[in-house]
């Protein structure tokens, strides 16, 4: 229920501030990707590190990064979130929610997001049963702000009663059932305004992902470090536009996107082989997968014996399926190819976009840390024949929105 979507966990200052730590791994673990923003005052609860480290994305506080003077969008933070939850939720945050007060980057963001928003409401029982904290929960439902009711029970003043904020596992419930509940009235819509397109509604795409597998023998092959993250990433965010997508992926541990067709393949042969024959059929291709250059020159069927000495296996080239997809392109399809670079990387990443009759190509260097294999992060440019355009650290998410927002501007 909780795969790919996007959530803005919101913590305020509050005791139980140290429950969004459990929280936010449930999240994750559950495959949802999270983003915090913190109140200033959070910090004093849980530091950023923690709460960095189990989002595995950095923490947002301030408007801007006073280093670099670099922007923390509400604006586009809002337009990413699937959903808003604020856990804790202060009676001061409530408050400020209730009557558009907004005077910190979580509340901003409260101001600019489209989602649904939920809040698990934390704090002494008096003032939660304080007529204004009641009037600003009654605010606060009727502009459709979903409660997670708090507990009963001991309170960090001592005290027992209502106040404590829902324990993590019944705050995951509860998002499950919103989601639930918006993917039931996404449906109804759809059937009562059937005319409503997707923007890639009608297009077909062919994506490559993941690490191919050349056999030296029954047991051993040359592989990478591919993990298939950023292909899956690109299918699905194509999929999400209402495209039609076929994944030729190679060896992966990772879960099928929904509502996109997987060519499971090995080597770089079979991989070539599943795009060249369905290329003809598509508005575009984008070639994600860490394809093997070499390949062993025989494939021994039974597995080599070690020697006394030194060994070496001959080699020969593979074919080079962006290339041949390139020199296949026709009129109006897209042809996108990743450049996995150590070293001169943009002026080889030039190269292999005119080599390979790309459209565009997108870098990423293994020199950055937080970019390229394994992580569900990236550092990439995306470059044309006329531009270069750097993207900060996101998610493999965000930037297979990015590849996808500039495929549509090729088509
Ligand atoms: O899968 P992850 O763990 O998420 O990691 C993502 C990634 C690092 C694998 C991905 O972002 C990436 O960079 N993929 C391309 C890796 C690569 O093989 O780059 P390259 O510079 O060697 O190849 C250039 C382009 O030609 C690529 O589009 C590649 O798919 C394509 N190619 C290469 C060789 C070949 N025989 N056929 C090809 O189509």
């Amino acid at each position: 229920m909780l795969k790919g979507k996007h959530i803005i966990l919101g913590i305020t200052g509050s005791i139980a501030a140290y429950k969004s730590a459990v929280l936010c791994r449930l999240l994750v673990s559950a495959g949802a990707e999270v983003k915090v923003i913190m109140t200033p005052l959070a910090k004093q609860f849980i530091t950023p590190l923690t709460m960095a480290t189990v989002s595995k994305n950095p923490i947002l506080v301030d408007f801007f990064n006073p280093e670099n003077g670099e922007w923390n969008s509400h604006v586009k933070l809002g337009e990413w979130a699937d959903l808003y939850l604020i856990a804790p939720a202060s009676a001061n945050t409530m408050a400020k929610m209730a009557t558009g007060v907004a005077d910190n980057l979580l509340l901003t963001t409260y101001l600019s997001a489209r989602c649904a928003v939920a809040v698990a409401p934390a704090m002494d029982l008096d003032m939660y049963a304080h007529v204004a904290t009641q009037r600003n929960m009654a605010q606060l439902k009727q502009d459709g702000v979903h409660i997670i009711e708090p507990g009963s029970g001991f309170l960090a003043s001592g005290l027992i009663g209502k106040g404590r904020m829902a324990e993590p596992q019944d705050i995951v419930a509860a998002v499950e059932a919103i989601f639930a509940q918006s993917e039931k009235c996404a449906e109804a819509s759809e059937i009562e305004n059937p005319e409503k397109k997707k923007s890639l509604e009608g297009k077909r795409f062919l994506v490559t992902a993941g690490a191919t597998i050349e056999p030296i023998d029954p047991v051993r092959f040359i592989s990478n470090h591919s993990s298939g993250k950023m292909g899956y990433a690109v299918a699905e965010a194509l999929a999400k536009r209402g495209a039609e997508v076929t994944l030729v992926s190679g060896r992966t541990a990772i879960d099928k996107p929904q509502g996109v067709e997987v060519v499971n393949v090995l080597s770089a042969e079979e991989m070539y082989k599943a795009c060249v024959e369905r290329f003809s059929e598509m508005d575009g291709a984008v070639m994600c997968a860490a394809v093997a250059d070499y390949t062993p020159q025989v494939v021994a069927t039974e597995k080599l014996k070690k020697g006394e000495g030194d060994m070496s296996i001959a080699l020969k080239r593979t074919k080079d399926i962006a290339a041949e997809l390139g020199s296949k392109k026709r009129e109006g399809q897209v042809l996108v190819g990743f450049a996995m670079e150590t070293e001169n990387e943009e002026q080889n990443a030039a190269g292999k976009l005119v080599r390979k009759n790309l459209d565009f190509i997108v870098l990423n260097s293994l020199r950055r840390e937080g970019a390229g294999f394994r992580g569900d992060t990236n550092i990439v440019s995306l470059i044309d024949s006329r531009e270069k355009v750097d993207l900060p650290l996101m998610s493999k998410s965000d930037v297979a929105e990015h590849i996808v927002d500039k495929i549509e501007s090729f088509l």
